[in-house]
């Protein structure tokens, strides 16, 4: 079937070994941080043509001010400008399409990365070309949030397979403490 538009779509995220993106509080642990893992991640987002993601989610790097985002919130009814940050739309999907927020944005071509949380994850399962997987495989965060909605009932992995992503290539970010991450791709 057709795409319903014509922005490429990438997620990124890294996960604990038990895949939880945050800690029983709702705040993505320090140990959660790994240097090689950040650098991946600034450089994927600098090569992005828009940032997307929810309210309590934001990559907090020196060149986050120059990004044009989209941040879903239900605090608007459709779409607004956010009056913080020049470069924001806040979008509610309740009452625009995301190809609405999209141009409301300005930004209609390249590559859209949707960095999280969980629900926003689920609402791009079917539409992402790639999803980036970092994993911390040494790390577990008991109680945390899982990175997806499903988790911890289904694994990340089996989660993204169930979305027509396959596993491609595997990218060594920190050997000593067995960080990695995957390029899940489109098949079908
Ligand atoms: N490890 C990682 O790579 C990673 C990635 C992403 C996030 N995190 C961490 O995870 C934690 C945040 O988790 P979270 O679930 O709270 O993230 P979130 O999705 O960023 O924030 C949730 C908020 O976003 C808005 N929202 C989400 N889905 C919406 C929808 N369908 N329609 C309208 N508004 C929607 C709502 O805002 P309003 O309340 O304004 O309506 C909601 O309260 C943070 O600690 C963050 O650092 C970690």
């Amino acid at each position: 079937m057709a795409k319903p538009h014509v922005m490429r779509i990438e997620g990124y995220v890294i996960l604990s070994a038990d895949g939880m993106l945050a800690d029983a509080s709702g705040v993505m642990p320090v140990a959660l941080k790994f240097e090689a893992d950040q650098k991946f991640f600034e450089s994927a987002l600098d090569d992005a043509d828009l940032i997307v993601h929810g309210k309590n989610s934001f990559e907090d790097q020196p060149r986050s001010p120059e990004r044009t985002r989209i941040v879903l919130t239900r605090s608007i009814p459709a779409l607004a400008r956010d009056p913080a940050n020049p470069k924001a739309t806040l979008w509610n999907p309740a009452g625009a399409s995301f190809e609405d927020a999209c141009r409301a944005s300005g930004a209609t071509r390249g590559t859209a990365a949707i960095i999280g949380g969980p629900v926003v994850f689920e609402m791009f399962m079917d539409r992402f070309d790639t999803f980036w997987l970092s994993q911390a495989h040494s790390l577990t965060i008991p109680g945390g949030i899982g990175g997806f909605v499903e988790v911890p009932r289904r694994s990340p992995q089996d989660i993204l397979a169930s979305h027509g992503l396959k596993a491609g290539e595997v990218r060594i970010l920190d050997a000593a403490r067995a960080v990695d991450v995957t390029a899940w791709r489109r098949t079908t």
